[in-house]
């Protein structure tokens, strides 16, 4: 598996594997999160463009995962990360997290943040394995808090939602 910064030719084929990984929570009883749409063309591209969009492609060179991040509060947030459910549990998804772990090590980043679903089993308990720990409200940043409000407007918060930190630097 090899990770590298996302071109713009992979962009439609991270919706693709946006769609397959949403299917995920079909099973899970949560069938709106399935059904929502992958992130826009536009916002991908932005990502390209700004660095913070990474790929993990196949020995056959085929596009299996992503992740996209934006900087925010002096770290490093990521927005998503999605494995192609042909090729889960494999680690990619631990790949693609120390890949931006890595490059924000790199760019003096303090911390990668995330906001997940807290009790779906491959989101909270598989990143606190991965070195994240949930925050406390009264530890969330403006620009957290905001990114709260705007996955609530979206719905999201119908299901018990946390916010999770990893430090980078002491
Ligand atoms: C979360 C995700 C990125 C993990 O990618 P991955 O390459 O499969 O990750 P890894 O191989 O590193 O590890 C998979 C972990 O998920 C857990 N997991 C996967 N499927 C699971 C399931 N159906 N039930 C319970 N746990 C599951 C495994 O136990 C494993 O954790 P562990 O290795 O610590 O035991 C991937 O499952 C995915 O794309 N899910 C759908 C989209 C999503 O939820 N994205 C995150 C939004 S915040």
């Amino acid at each position: 598996m090899r990770i590298r910064a996302a071109q713009p030719e992979d962009l439609p084929t991270l919706q693709d594997i946006e769609r397959a990984a949403g299917e995920m929570f079909r099973a899970i009883g949560m069938p709106e999160i399935a059904d929502d749409d992958p992130p826009p063309l536009a916002d991908l591209e932005r990502h390209q463009q700004e660095g913070t969009a990474w790929v993990a492609t196949t020995e056959t060179n085929e596009t299996v995962a992503y992740l996209i991040a934006d900087h925010i509060d002096a770290g490093l947030h990521i927005d998503q990360v999605s494995v192609h459910p042909n090729h889960g549990g494999k680690g990619i998804g631990r790949q693609l997290i120390d890949h931006a772990a890595a490059a924000a090590s790199t760019n003096e980043i303090t911390a990668l943040t995330l906001t997940t679903f807290r009790d779906v089993p491959w989101n909270a308990s598989y990143y606190e394995r991965c070195g994240f720990r949930t925050l406390d409200d009264y530890e969330l940043t403006p620009d957290l808090t905001a990114i709260r409000n705007r996955e609530a407007d979206h719905g999201l918060d119908r299901w018990p939602r946390v916010t999770m930190r990893r430090q980078m630097i002491s």
